[in-house]
């Protein structure tokens, strides 16, 4: 599909802009964070900075695209049930923006320096533009539907490993104590002596784009929001990776639990998680 360019701006440099703008003004707010609450949970945390963040991106996609949906994290009520719902209200926009403000938000209230601002705009449901701008490495990760996935303007590709064996995977650590901690913990259980190792840095949309970019072989997570994963989908896929759910279903803006890896090693990954959740 090409890309229309509406007010001499194209999808693309609105979104390679916002998140270059945010990222920049989150740098200097490291640190520097003056009011913290809890969400969901104690450890679902969120900052002025993530809302101010959130709202300069919201104002920019608005200037230049007014009649486009927004689906922001900090617009919608903490919990998965409410991620869901507002997913479903928006979803069959015609344009919709995807944004995460500050992926990592835990990060960086601890001066951890992994955290991104995620942003993707889907078609009629389908994500043509996802990028995930990393502040602290100022590393820009975009990519365009049909059209290959950059870094610092090179083109990306995923890594060449065939097995688990050789694989460098991430996972990141749910806070649900009920369902995905446990499991995630069978998981890890289960595929730490399988692969090369096991890597947790808190930003599913940073490890999303480390998988594009070839310097993780996988990476999975359960409970995650479509705001976490839109972009880095992309990404990832656009550098010939293959993202699903935990079943191998092929990935849309619904899943929550998501496998994303090279394609390589996908069905080994796959296999193992499920053998790992049938507790085998
Ligand atoms: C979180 C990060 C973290 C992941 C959590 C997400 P947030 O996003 O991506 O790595 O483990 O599941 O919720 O809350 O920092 O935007
Ligand atoms: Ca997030
Ligand atoms: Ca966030």
């Amino acid at each position: 599909m090409s890309e229309p360019i509406i007010g001499g701006k194209s999808f693309t440099a609105v979104a390679i802009n916002c998140a270059a703008k945010a990222g920049e003004w989150i740098k200097t707010k490291l640190g520097n964070h003056t009011s913290l609450s809890l969400k969901y949970s104690a450890q679902d945390l969120v900052t002025e900075v993530d809302k101010g963040a959130e709202t300069m991106i919201r104002n920019l996609v608005g200037t230049h695209f007014p009649d486009h949906s927004f689906l922001g994290e900090e617009g919608v009520q903490p919990g998965p049930e409410a991620s869901t719902k507002a997913l479903q209200s928006v979803q069959d926009a015609e344009y919709l923006w995807i944004v995460d403000p500050i992926d990592g938000t835990t990060n960086f209230v601890h001066g951890f320096p992994f955290f991104s601002v995620s942003i993707a705009l889907a078609y009629r449901g389908e994500v043509i533009v996802g990028v995930v701008y990393d502040p602290m490495r100022d590393e820009l990760f975009v990519a365009e539907k049909g059209k290959g996935a950059y870094v610092r303007g090179r083109r990306m590709a995923v890594s060449g490993e065939t097995t688990l064996g050789e694989s460098l995977l991430a996972t990141g650590f749910p806070a649900d104590p009920n369902y995905a901690q446990p499991l995630n913990m069978k998981q890890l259980q289960a595929l730490a002596p399988q692969v090369r190792n096991i890597r947790s840095a808190g930003s599913a949309a940073l490890h999303m784009a480390y998988v594009a970019s070839g310097r993780l072989t996988g990476f999975w997570e359960i409970g995650l929001n479509s705001w976490d994963l839109a972009a880095g989908a992309l990404l990832v896929k656009e550098s010939g990776g293959t993202v699903t759910d935990m079943q191998g279903n092929d990935y849309h803006l619904g899943v929550r639990h998501v496998a994303a890896s090279n394609g390589r090693v996908h069905g080994e990954f796959v296999n193992a998680l499920q053998q790992a959740e049938a507790g085998g």
